[in-house]
């Protein structure tokens, strides 16, 4: 997935703004980046690396001063990341960076081909600029080319398109304008006094505005300096609503810490107080602005959750505190499983989709999936506005602000929650669950920040930072627990393993003695969550076979908890809690964890390699 950001000023040079948006954009890929500027000839500059290689690049054979530019930076799916392949890339009097796949670029390459076009890069993106250009030729036969004219094209363009875009484009004989087009992948539209922009993602400009228009699938059009027209499918225009973002510029910069990753881990108490705050009404009453029904809620007879990654682990926490208080069965699966296994859905099912970005290409597809099955979707989303927003009957949306660190943190907290104030609304509209239990419950979250707080304590990180050190260069992590602290372990090692590089695995700990034991040995480090609950001594039992066999241990658990300290090589103590709350709690200390170690291995925190932070591809 990639990132776009386009200007239109009203004056002044636009290079420095569209650097600078890159750079808030890397997060969403970061291979190898580029600009262009409309001016004579349609000047490019682009390289293999980061934003910074881009930058240094224009330093040293600078543009052109323009007022109009488009700029991106890649997470490479066709073609690998070269000078080449990298955006943005022109046919004839068209330059355009794109977001998404053509998925039928190949039969669209060998038409243009046999015409005797030439392409030098082996990307899908190249062939849309073709595509495009190729269309605009044959309205140019009808006359000088207008705005209108290369709307025309576009639509044409869209029509023979199969696939994912976002696209910013410049046409060289429409001086002033930056043409745009979404389908699949997210398209912001930022306006401002002193000019107009075209982005992925509103971080890119929300220095700049905090006042936007989320494209619609289908959605292409113009902006100039002063002024933006958007039209339908049709070419009908639309008078899109223009949302103000309180986000300021200040949330998405790094506040002093050395990674988003550590800044976003030490958020999760605020981010606790927010999406409590921001979903329970004065009078305590949970979810008040959810659209789907307290009738509609208890026409359901399963709730199906979807999601991928960090989400799905949500997901599956969710399994345990959904079934708990709504008396309803939970199935948890992968979406990218989900979509193509041609599952039994019905009306009587509820399908929950948890997304940080909504913008993940496989939970969009189990979504449609789902709908087009006669179920009721909902999601869990931290982006106002997204995809997944747009595509279910209601949205609970977490409090996050923007997480920007590709190893996904305080969303997963904010999920986490979220299923909570869920569970309870289901709960009480299914009559499972009553006043005095639901403000219980929710006294009880809201006093968990106490126990967060002491989690993301200086004390607790730096213990945390010397077991990390001791550790960092064992290679095999094992992370085992059981009930509702199995999904926790499956994070912590997805934490690591993704930012680390090193192989971890989460796995409950009764599995071990089925097959997994006979990888135990002194190199391996086993991960135990041993917190008070009703399978402790079971854990206990879990940590005695691998301590015996040589592995290293550390432990999560209680202060009490004397047997599982001893057996421990090292200990982190945890604050004891309801277990409503306790395996939200558990998922902290492995979070810093990960960051240590992999600050200790000398790896790229914020920006892992391989990854993005938003798949918004298959
Ligand atoms: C989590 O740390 C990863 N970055 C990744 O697994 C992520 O959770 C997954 O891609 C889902 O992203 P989403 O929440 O934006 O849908």
């Amino acid at each position: 997935m990639c990132g776009i950001v386009a200007a239109c000023f009203k004056n002044g040079d636009v290079v420095p703004t569209l650097v600078e948006g890159l750079r808030c954009l890397e997060y969403r890929g970061y291979d190898s980046a580029g600009l262009a500027v409309l001016a004579p000839g349609l000047p490019v500059r682009k390289a293999k690396g980061r934003v910074e290689d881009l930058a240094q690049l224009i330093e040293q054979n600078p543009l052109p001063d323009s007022s109009v530019g488009i700029a991106h930076t890649r997470w490479a799916t066709h073609g690998e990341p070269s000078q080449v392949n990298s955006h943005p890339h022109r046919a004839g009097s068209v330059v355009l960076v794109h977001n998404g796949i053509l998925e039928n670029f190949e039969s669209l390459k060998e038409s243009f081909v046999e015409e005797g076009r030439e392409f030098v890069s082996q990307t899908d993106s190249e062939v849309w600029a073709a595509l495009l250009d190729h269309e605009i030729g044959l309205v140019r036969k009808d006359g000088p080319l207008d705005p209108m004219g290369v709307m025309r094209a576009l639509n044409r363009s869209m029509a023979r398109a199969r696939g994912s875009y976002g696209l910013a484009i410049l046409v060289e004989e429409l001086p002033g304008l930056v043409f745009f087009a979404r389908n699949e992948s997210p398209l912001v539209l930022g306006l401002s006094p002193d000019g107009n922009y075209v982005a992925s993602d509103v971080q890119a400009v929300l220095a700049r505005t905090h006042d936007f228009i989320y494209l619609l699938e289908g959605q292409c059009g113009w902006i100039d300096a002063e002024s933006f027209h958007v039209f339908d499918r049709d070419l009908g225009e639309v008078q899109p609503e223009v949302e103000h973002l309180d986000w300021d510029a200040e949330s998405v910069g790094k506040s002093g810490y050395e990674h988003f990753m550590l800044k976003e881990i030490e958020e999760q108490g605020i981010v606790l107080a927010q999406t409590l705050s921001s979903t329970t009404s004065s009078k305590d009453r949970i979810l008040p602005d959810f659209r789907v029904s307290d009738d509609t809620l208890r026409s359901f007879d399963r709730i199906v959750i979807v999601a991928c990654g960090t989400a799905l682990h949500a997901g599956r926490l969710g399994r345990y505190i959904l079934e708990e208080a709504t008396g309803i069965p939970v199935d948890v699966d992968f979406a990218s499983e989900f979509r193509y296994r041609n599952p039994l859905l019905g009306e009587r099912d509820l399908v929950l989709a948890i997304s940080q970005s909504g913008e993940t290409a496989d939970t969009l597809g189990a979504v449609k999936v789902a709908r087009e099955k006669g179920a009721t979707a909902v999601a869990i989303c931290n982006v106002r506005g997204s995809s997944l927003c747009r595509l279910v009957a209601d949205t609970i949306l977490t409090q996050c602000g923007p997480e920007i660190g590709v190893a996904s943190t305080k969303a997963f907290t904010a999920q986490v929650l979220a299923i909570h104030l869920l569970a309870m609304r289901v709960g009480m509209a299914r009559r499972q669950m009553g006043e005095e239990e639901l403000l219980r419950r929710l006294q009880l979250l809201r006093s968990s920040r106490t126990a967060i707080e002491t989690l993301l304590s200086h004390q607790v990180r730096s213990h945390i930072a010397e077991v990390a050190k001791k550790y960092a260069h064992k290679s095999v992590y094992f992370f085992l627990g059981r009930g509702a602290d199995y999904p926790i372990a499956l994070e912590g090692a997805l934490k690591l393993k993704e930012i680390s590089y090193l192989h971890a695995e989460g796995y409950p700990a009764g599995e071990m003695k089925h097959g997994p034991l006979a990888l135990v040995s002194e190199d391996m480090v086993v991960v135990a969550l041993a917190g008070e609950g009703p399978v402790y001594d079971k854990v206990l039992g879990n940590m005695q076979e691998v301590k015996t066999r040589g592995a290293k241990l550390v432990v999560l658990t209680n202060t009490d908890k004397r047997e599982a300290i001893e057996l421990a090589d090292d200990v982190v103590l945890i604050p004891r809690t309801d277990p409503l709350v306790a395996p939200l709690l558990h998922v902290i200390p492995l979070q810093y964890l990960a960051y240590y170690v992999a600050l200790e291995r000398g790896c790229e925190i914020d920006k892992p390699r391989n990854l993005a932070k938003s798949v918004t591809v298959e």
